[in-house]
């Protein structure tokens, strides 16, 4: 039998060099025994001397990652976990993979656990000043944290007080960081600290915050654990915060709504121009003053008559197509004009155009790749599309992919389950909802000659709809 002392400071480094010294040996995972910080005195009846390691084990890199973190878990069990998994993985090598293996995935949850404590440990570590003469600000904290995890997050705390020296103190370690340099001692009891009078200005600050609208007690509560409040100043004001939150609400819903000057003034811009019939000229200076990063500052204006029966909308204008300043001149344009020649759709008599205006793209060397545009960028512009809608007035409208569909109904979701039907759109006008041609194009041979003869298909049905509704 091999006992393995490890320590409270440094753990993961001991643990690793025990466990490649034991695994180099091949000894067995039940010949172990880890003592951890002098925890079970009676082991030492055992051979505290670790074998020579005779054939060193390859690790992948999933494993290390795993026992960095869980090694810092409070469950007394984990190093014998670890080094289990670790003699499984000689034989088992793809074992890191395997999501329903249970020895894996309970050291998986451990690993979840210490990455959530790290997270509580840096929300919730509270410093005082400790009001020092030299120069650099002293600061000090009390922290109780439920696994291991001062070492591990204090290079959080040292990337962002780096120009301060401080203390965390925790029961079992107490972390320290003097003129750039961090060292770790052993643990102690809650310190004095003394009173900070940055706490009240934290205090106001944390009650201004409050939206007394969105009290979700079992929310905060699991944020926030009711453990940490404590040592948190602020947390005694969360009673009084919750006691007041329906009188708050109420003086809230009886004061008058207030919004923000500048999205006031663009609400009222909205709704002005909504007021006002639309017109060409408006609907182009609009689109033409859209400027946002990613985006051509070219604007490609719909193309065909502005009085078609059919409307044809694509996601946004391609490369091609910005510099051309046409919509559908491009690759994915050539695939649908040329599908919809063959089942005699008349693409020149339909207006056709796109959700989005302008093209959104990213530079690579000289190549402009095309990018999708965001729900939000889609819904931004979908006014625009309305408007369009609006003044053309067509019978029926074709939505080309989920950019358009989502713009002219409101929704975007699946495509295809939706596909080669006629849904009403935001403003009643007939949507038949088909794929975008750019779908054909990114489809292996094997699977195009299908792909192709459904698209015709639903170009031949919009044909006959809206040569019916002409009729
Ligand atoms: N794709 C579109 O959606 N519209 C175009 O104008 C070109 C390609």
């Amino acid at each position: 039998m091999h006992c393995v002392p490890l320590p409270m400071i440094g753990t993961d480094v001991a643990w690793r060099a025990a466990a490649r010294r034991l695994i180099g040996a091949r000894v067995k995972p039940a010949d172990v025994l880890w003592d951890f910080d002098n925890q079970s005195p009676q082991l030492f009846e055992s051979t505290v001397e670790l074998p020579e390691p005779r054939r060193p084990m390859k690790v992948s890199k999933e494993f290390v990652a795993l026992a960095n973190t869980a090694v810092w878990h409070s469950d007394p069990q984990r190093f014998a976990r670890l080094y289990a998994l670790l003699w499984r993985l000689r034989k088992e090598p793809g074992l890191m993979q395997d999501r329903a293996d249970p020895e894996l995935a309970k050291l998986r949850q451990m690993e979840k656990n210490v990455r959530r404590c790290q997270h509580k440990m840096k929300a919730f570590v509270r410093f005082r000043d400790l009001r020092s003469d030299g120069p650099r600000r002293s600061f000090g904290a009390w922290f109780e944290p439920t696994h291991n995890t001062v070492e591990p997050t204090a290079q959080f705390f040292m990337r962002r007080f780096a120009d301060m020296d401080w203390m965390i103190v925790t029961p079992d370690v107490t972390a320290q960081f003097k003129d750039g340099k961090i060292a770790f001692h052993e643990g102690r009891e809650k310190p004095e600290l003394p009173e900070d009078g940055a706490e009240a200005l934290w205090g106001t600050y944390f009650c201004n915050i409050f939206n007394p609208a969105r009290v979700k007690i079992s929310a905060m509560t699991s944020e926030m654990p009711k453990k940490y409040w404590k040592n948190m100043p602020e947390t005694q004001f969360i009673p009084g915060l919750i006691a007041d939150a329906e009188k708050k609400v109420q003086e809230m819903r009886e004061a008058a709504p207030t919004l923000p000057p500048e999205r006031m003034a663009h609400i009222r811009k909205q709704l002005t121009a909504q007021a006002q019939p639309a017109s060409w000229n408006m609907l182009e200076a609009e689109i033409a003053g859209f400027s946002e990063p990613g985006f051509s500052d070219r604007a490609v204006m719909g193309s065909g008559p502005r009085d078609a029966n059919l409307m044809i909308v694509g996601e946004q204008p391609g490369d091609q197509e910005d510099l051309a300043g046409l919509p559908f001149v491009g690759p994915a344009g050539q695939v649908f004009r040329a599908a919809a020649g063959r089942v005699g759709l008349d693409a020149d008599s339909a207006y056709l155009t796109n959700a989005v205006k302008h093209f959104k793209f990213q530079q690579r060397g000289k190549r402009r790749i095309h990018q999708n545009p965001s729900v939000r960028e889609i819904d931004h512009c979908a006014w625009w599309l309305r408007t369009e809608v609006a003044l053309v007035k067509p019978r029926l409208i074709v939505a080309m992919g989920a950019s358009a569909t989502r713009a002219l109904t409101g929704s975007g979701t699946n495509l295809l389950k939706r596909r080669s039907t006629v849904e009403t759109g935001v403003d009643d006008v007939p949507v038949f909802i088909t794929v975008h041609p750019s779908h054909l194009l990114r489809l292996p041979d094997s699977e195009r000659a299908s792909a192709e003869a459904k698209f015709a298909a639903d170009l031949q049905n919009i044909a006959e709809m809206s040569n019916s509704a002409v009729s």
